[in-house]
């Protein structure tokens, strides 16, 4: 069945090139992005996984787990990461599931039959520190994600869940945000003591929070 925002996100075993992970426990309590590729040894699968062992640091920044997966087992992951480091020029630097068996991309609804009924094809899932997921994206094979979007995702996502806003249209990082519409004008007033401008009583802007 389709994993929807709000669901716990389903925990499972299995091995990676980090060796084995138990999903669950290795996030602990940080943030996740489990991700899925179709193939190993294809070229936008190749970018993509260089993108994301570049954009590192910043997931780390973020106390966000990065973990990719594909159909290929351990070993051939295990053998495609030189390509990538060559190609890249980027060593990956955070875990690749083996699911030969496609237990976890069934699990996940990760493998769309009608797009192809072998290969998974391009999702991504967040999770927050309470296990349930946050986002979720499918793109087609043929189109490499945008991580940098993932990562303004993420910035959004930890705003709301630490100070009560929410972010418009297109926003980036340092630009004004919205005040969420649950929060009264008056616990508005002592989260935000500094005021906020109101062009609707439903959209009030501030400067966003440090
Ligand atoms: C790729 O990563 O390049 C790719 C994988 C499967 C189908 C199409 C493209």
């Amino acid at each position: 069945m389709a994993i929807r925002l709000g669901d716990i996100a389903p925990d499972f075993t299995a091995e990676s090139t980090a060796g084995t992970i138990r999903f669950h426990e290795w996030l602990g309590s940080s943030w996740g992005i489990l991700f899925s590729h179709p193939k190993d040894f294809t070229p936008v699968c190749t970018t993509e996984l260089g993108a994301v062992a570049k954009l590192k640091p910043e997931f780390d920044k973020r106390n966000v787990k990065v973990v990719g997966l594909s159909v290929d087992s351990v070993a051939d992951h295990d053998r495609w990461k030189g390509d990538i480091e060559e190609t890249q020029g980027v060593g990956l630097n955070f875990p690749l599931l083996g699911d030969p068996d496609r237990k976890i991309s069934q699990l996940y609804d990760m493998i769309h039959p009608n797009a192809n009924d072998t290969l998974t094809v391009r999702s991504v899932f967040v999770i927050g520190p309470d296990k349930k997921v946050k986002l979720t994206i499918t793109y087609p094979a043929s189109t490499g994600r945008n991580f940098d979007e993932i990562l303004r995702v993420i910035d959004s996502l930890q705003l709301t869940a630490q100070h009560s806003v929410a972010t418009p249209v297109n926003w980036q990082h340092g630009q004004d945000v919205i005040i969420v519409p649950s929060l009264s004008d008056e616990d508005a007033k002592k989260k935000f003591p500094g005021g906020w401008k109101t062009l609707k009583p439903y959209l009030r802007v501030v400067p966003q929070p440090k």
